[in-house]
């Protein structure tokens, strides 16, 4: 695989280079990974940060959604991803409500995940979670923020559509943006939001937002392994770049 980021610039090895690379001015390249063989190549290509994402659950197990996944599930793909990501950042995504069971059962979860060998957690959505990513921040799990399209409420949205365009939503995602920041968030995942209100966010804040979906005014860009290879000719996302025809 061709090299993404040249090493010019300092790896990112903790949660602090997310900031340092957004006051630095260099964008930050996260892709997702399931699997050993995929976290070795993308950790030999260069890309910044692996997301062991609960998406696992549509483009491995053939799910039309993600709620599916249990914390052993992704605790299962997360060991096998650190398996051959070397020094590479891995975060993994805490399943459906495995933050909304209270602070106790949410760090058995993030135990589970950090154990398996990510460097952080990843949490959907801000309401009622704040406490719990505080929490989680004090105890010496890393967490990121996710917010817009949160997959894990698809039922309640009613499907995958873009968020934050009527201008009370847009406020209340930039409200939540600077509440997670506050809670401890080190980065901000922002998917399929309009791109201004993306670019706003992205500078309100002093920690990176990387965005899918979510327009060229983010800090860093995520995309979806099977997605960016083509790997998946019945799906392809506006907003992913296909970079081959691996199907
Ligand atoms: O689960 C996932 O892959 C994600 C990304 C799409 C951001 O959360």
């Amino acid at each position: 695989m061709p090299t993404l980021n040249p090493p010019v610039l300092p790896a990112i090895r903790s949660p602090d280079d997310f900031a340092a690379a957004k006051a630095a001015g260099r964008k930050l390249v996260m892709v997702t990974s399931y699997d050993a063989w995929s976290s070795r190549l993308l950790a030999e290509s260069g890309v910044d940060c692996l997301l062991v994402g609960d998406s696992a659950m549509m483009v491995v197990h053939g799910e039309k959604d993600t709620l599916g996944a249990t914390p052993e599930l992704m605790a299962l793909h997360t060991r096998a991803v650190t398996r051959g990501s070397g020094a590479t950042f891995v975060v993994a995504d805490m399943p459906f409500l495995a933050a909304r069971k209270g602070a106790a059962h949410a760090l058995d979860c993030a135990a589970l995940l950090m154990r398996a060998g990510a460097h952080a957690v990843k949490i959907e959505g801000a309401q009622g979670h704040l406490p719990v990513i505080r929490h989680l921040v004090e105890s010496g799990i890393p967490v990121m923020g996710h917010l817009g399209l949160t997959p894990q409420w698809v039922r309640g949205f009613g499907g995958f559509k873009v968020q934050g365009r009527a201008p009370e939503a847009a406020g209340q995602l930039r409200e939540d943006a600077l509440a997670l920041e506050q809670a401890g968030a080190f980065a901000l995942v922002l998917e399929c939001i309009p791109q201004d209100l993306a670019a706003a966010v992205t500078a309100a804040l002093h920690v990176p937002t990387i965005g899918i979906g979510a327009g060229a005014g983010c800090d860093g860009q995520v995309l979806v392994l099977q997605d960016l290879l083509g790997l998946n000719p019945g799906f392809q996302p506006r907003f992913a770049r296909r970079f081959a025809d691996g199907a």
